[in-house]
């Protein structure tokens, strides 16, 4: 039911902050260490590489895991959208194994790779909201999001809890290798709790930028570098799903590759810098782009902030900016809907699980 909202996207949005806390609890035993099926952490210690399987916003989940997985974990990953992977099926190494990530566990891309990865013996984890659905019935193993039915078309909370449970896994992988972690990873995310709730506290500021930025335009483009481009990719899906604005995120670095020439009087631009290391080089982007009559827009993260930014974040723990970051995109993409009155949660040629291949 949504109660006092007008759609349930904006519900979904606001379920987020529990949504963590939630998953917090699920994942945390009586000393507040993390809690982890030990059949899944045995998987991904046997194993010599991850293969993240996904479609849509969960590929995009997909691509900050990869991040965690690597870099807390030192184990390698490989992430892959799942209709793609049928042709272009990358090597193998000795051990892979093979994780779906899927709201609903019922995407037919994600199961064929399940069904042809399972004939050849290789072990499988589903990452989902629904524990009794064909991807989670038919992989080995199954980690629960806890994100409660997500209704809207546009996923928004099943991306923050797929991150969330990504962050948990990784962390535990981590730990079970002996290596020393130098933040704790559930106090983290509790804190990446209360921003999303500072920033969800926060929506006229979102519908003004929206209002301004996109009521009007036909297209729109984000830009990020590092962890900020997999979470421009995820606004830009966003957008174009609810809005119908044709919108790409691109790396910052690419745009003088080719893109920038779409740069028109007055195009779009958001830029997303919550990373140390490319704060600097999103920002010339942003110069960049002004130059050639952009109409820009800077949402940064304390700590990295300048006077005229747009909006800044609060801060959270440099590896988990995309919980928080992607917040304002969610609320951009919401505004941008209703001021051109779209069917939010219903956008036109979608359904919310795509059972067909
Ligand atoms: C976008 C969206 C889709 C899904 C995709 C995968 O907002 O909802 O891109 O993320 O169809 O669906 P699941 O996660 O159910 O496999």
């Amino acid at each position: 039911e949504k109660g006092t909202y007008p759609h349930f996207m904006l519900k979904e949005i606001d379920e987020q902050p529990p949504v963590i806390r939630k998953i917090i609890q699920e994942y945390q035993d009586d000393h507040d260490n993390i809690k982890l099926d030990p059949e899944v952490r045995k998987a991904m210690l046997d194993s010599d590489r991850v293969y993240i399987i996904a479609a849509g916003t969960s590929y995009h989940a997909g691509l900050v895991g990869k991040q965690f997985i690597e870099k807390l974990a030192n184990v390698p990953v490989e992430v892959h959208i799942a209709s793609e992977f049928s042709y272009n099926m990358p090597l193998l190494s000795e051990k892979p194994l093979f994780v779906f990530i899927s709201q609903s566990g019922e995407t037919a891309d994600s199961r064929s790779v399940l069904v042809r990865i399972k004939e050849l013996g290789h072990p499988s984890l589903t990452i989902t909201n629904v524990p009794g659905s064909t991807l989670s019935r038919e992989a080995n193993y199954t980690l629960h999001l806890h994100a409660g039915p997500e209704i809207a078309v546009a996923s928004t909370k099943a991306y923050t809890a797929q991150i969330a449970v990504l962050v948990i896994l990784a962390v535990d992988t981590a730990q079970a290798k002996g290596i020393n972690l130098e933040f704790d990873p559930l106090q983290e995310l509790g804190i990446v709790a209360s921003v999303m709730e500072s920033l969800t506290d926060q929506k006229e500021t979102f519908e003004k930028i929206a209002a301004d930025f996109f009521t009007e335009t036909r297209n729109a483009f984000y830009i990020g570098r590092g962890m900020d481009y997999f979470v421009v990719q995820e606004a830009s899906l966003k957008l174009k799903e609810i809005s119908y604005i044709q919108a790409e995120g691109f790396a910052g670095g690419e745009l003088k590759h080719g893109t920038i020439a779409l740069i028109e009087e007055g195009t779009p631009v958001i830029a997303l810098s919550t990373q140390k290391n490319v704060n600097y080089s999103i920002r010339g982007n942003v110069q960049e782009v002004e130059a050639r009559g952009a109409k820009t827009c800077i949402i940064s993260i304390e700590g990295l902030e300048q006077d005229t930014d747009t909006f800044v974040i609060p801060h959270v723990h440099e590896l988990l900016t995309p919980l928080a970051s992607v917040v304002p995109m969610q609320l951009l993409a919401y505004y941008a809907a209703l001021h051109r009155d779209c069917d939010v949660d219903k956008p036109r040629n979608l359904a919310k699980s795509v059972t067909v291949e």
